[in-house]
């Protein structure tokens, strides 16, 4: 009889064991990008819960159109090699949570809305990244 109960306990433990750990590793997973809903968000005109002015109303898909911003034409072929060390997806991520740490020539520092990493989800982040990468 002491063995059984101590035996169920065992079971018990084990499996609360194993919920939690199937648990943490749904949550855990990595998020991936998704380029079409990237795209919806990179084409609204107002971005998140303070209403930040979205991509498009200072980025151009147009070759060579300056909008405010540079045009993202064929930004997926050229991000990997505009800062040392970072891959086309790294400096996409950075330019778009913190867009002073690398001015594009000609432009000027400040002027790209500087909040996005505090108005959107780390989710939305990835999506905008995933879907630059498809600019190609
Ligand atoms: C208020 C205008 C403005 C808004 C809104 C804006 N940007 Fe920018 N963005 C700029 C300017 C100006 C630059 C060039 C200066 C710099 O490199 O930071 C720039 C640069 C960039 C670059 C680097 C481009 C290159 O050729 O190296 C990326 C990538 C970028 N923005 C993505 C975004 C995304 C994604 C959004 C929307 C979530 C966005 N921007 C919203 C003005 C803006």
């Amino acid at each position: 009889m002491k063995l059984s109960l101590l035996t169920l306990f065992c079971v018990f433990i084990i499996s609360i064991f194993l919920v939690a750990c199937g648990a943490k590793e749904t949550s855990s997973s990595p998020e991936v990008g998704n380029p079409s809903r990237g795209k919806e968000l990179y084409n609204k005109t107002v971005l998140g819960p303070r209403a930040a002015p979205g991509c498009i109303t200072c980025h151009s898909l147009e070759p060579g159109v300056i909008l405010v911003g540079p045009s993202h034409a064929g930004i997926a072929s050229r991000a990997d090699s505009i800062v040392q060390g970072l891959s086309a997806e790294e400096y996409l991520r950075q330019s778009i949570i913190s867009p002073d740490a690398h001015v594009k020539e000609g432009f000027f520092p400040g002027i790209m809305y500087q909040k996005y990493e505090e108005d959107l989800t780390e989710q939305e982040i990835q999506d905008l990244v995933a879907y630059m990468m498809a600019l190609k």
